[in-house]
């Protein structure tokens, strides 16, 4: 049914914006720090962090230093860590099998994060891209990217994340197949509470510059993605990979990168109605950075406002590298009201 709109001026829209508190009212989305998903970076040694150039405030950190970050996300309310593996170019290989070593940095940060913070739930990364001497997110053969072999590895890389201690696994590889074959190895392992939140609609993008200089990738990636993440003039496919994925076990699904695509977004979660997750990619995260520190934009309200866009256009969360900041401004922004 169409609402009715009387006339103006019985009907005059401002009326609703005329105050804050009416404004507060009327809001039809919010953001809240129980939607995020912060993206860290770890890297070998002890008690230090390093400056990622392509994204200002970001850090790969150690494994104690990021468990002290953990502790202080989930303080701040934000219910989920994502970890991601810095790899100098001398530790990666052809045959990728630190990937699902047990003793891999990343599955080291799992269990030391679990252990000291269990309340907060624990995403992993599942490619071979930050093990692979090529960079590729799967197996390298005469040139092409193999997905059934490729999907294998990210089997025993599951298995071994799930074993460290991960709540949340998250495919980032978008080979064929690979969601069904985790989901049932994790079934048959005792695994059945893992979850999967699949990077399911994961487009071929340029975006992904910085994070490629975060986990090391940007001089080990040889040609581009294109092969097997998605075309960015794509968004039937989209719904047929949501579609595909939840039949073969997902939990929830993600889109990504975020803003330019969030028609997609809220396509899923208007096709599918489960739990759509957008990520907010190292580019985005570097665009509003860049243009803050010039003075161009009002860093702090352009970051709130970008992600609310997320939850006006359907998702139930963000995996964003602004986590902690959003979670304060939001608890300041609260605090503040309170006062007055
Ligand atoms: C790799 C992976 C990428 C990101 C997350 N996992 C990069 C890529 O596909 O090349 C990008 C995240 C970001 O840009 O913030 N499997």
């Amino acid at each position: 049914m169409k609402p009715t709109v009387a006339p103006f001026p019985a009907t005059r829209l401002r009326r609703l914006r005329s105050s804050e508190a009416l404004r507060r009212l009327s809001r039809q989305h919010r953001l809240s720090a129980d939607d995020l998903i912060w993206p860290i970076f770890v890297m070998d040694g002890r008690d230090a962090e390093e400056p990622i150039a392509s994204m200002p405030g970001v850090t790969r950190k150690t494994v104690d230093r990021a468990v002290t970050a953990a502790r202080e996300a989930y303080g701040l309310g934000i219910p989920a860590i994502c970890i991601f593996p810095y790899t100098a170019m001398e530790a990666r290989t052809e045959d990728c099998a630190l990937a699902w070593s047990p003793d891999n940095i990343s599955n080291q940060a799992i269990r030391a994060i679990k252990d000291a913070v269990p309340e907060m739930a624990i995403m992993t990364d599942i490619a071979l891209d930050p093990y692979n001497i090529n960079g590729h997110d799967g197996f390298v053969e005469d040139g092409r990217i193999v997905n059934d072999r490729t999907v294998e590895a990210l089997v025993k890389m599951a298995l071994a994340q799930a074993e460290a201690g991960a709540d949340i696994l998250g495919p980032s590889d978008m080979m064929d197949g690979r969601i069904g074959a985790i989901r049932g190895a994790l079934e048959s392992h005792g695994h059945e509470n893992v979850t999967i939140l699949s990077y399911t609609a994961k487009f071929a993008s340029a975006f992904y510059g910085p994070f490629r200089d975060a986990v090391g990738a940007t001089a080990a990636l040889t040609g581009d993605k294109t092969t097997y993440q998605m075309d960015p003039g794509n968004a039937d496919e989209a719904m047929r990979l949501v579609e595909r994925d939840l039949q073969e076990g997902a939990d929830m699904i993600m889109v990504k990168p975020g803003m330019p695509y969030l028609d997609i977004c809220r396509a899923a979660k208007q096709t599918f109605s489960v739990p759509v997750f957008a990520y907010q990619v190292s580019g985005e995260y570097a665009m509003l950075q860049a243009a803050a520190q010039n003075g161009w934009l009002d860093g702090p309200k352009v970051m709130l406002e970008s992600l609310l866009a997320f939850k006006r256009a359907g998702c139930d969360g963000i995996l964003t590298y602004f986590a902690p900041e959003a979670a304060r401004a939001l608890r300041d922004a609260a605090g503040a009201r309170n006062r007055r």
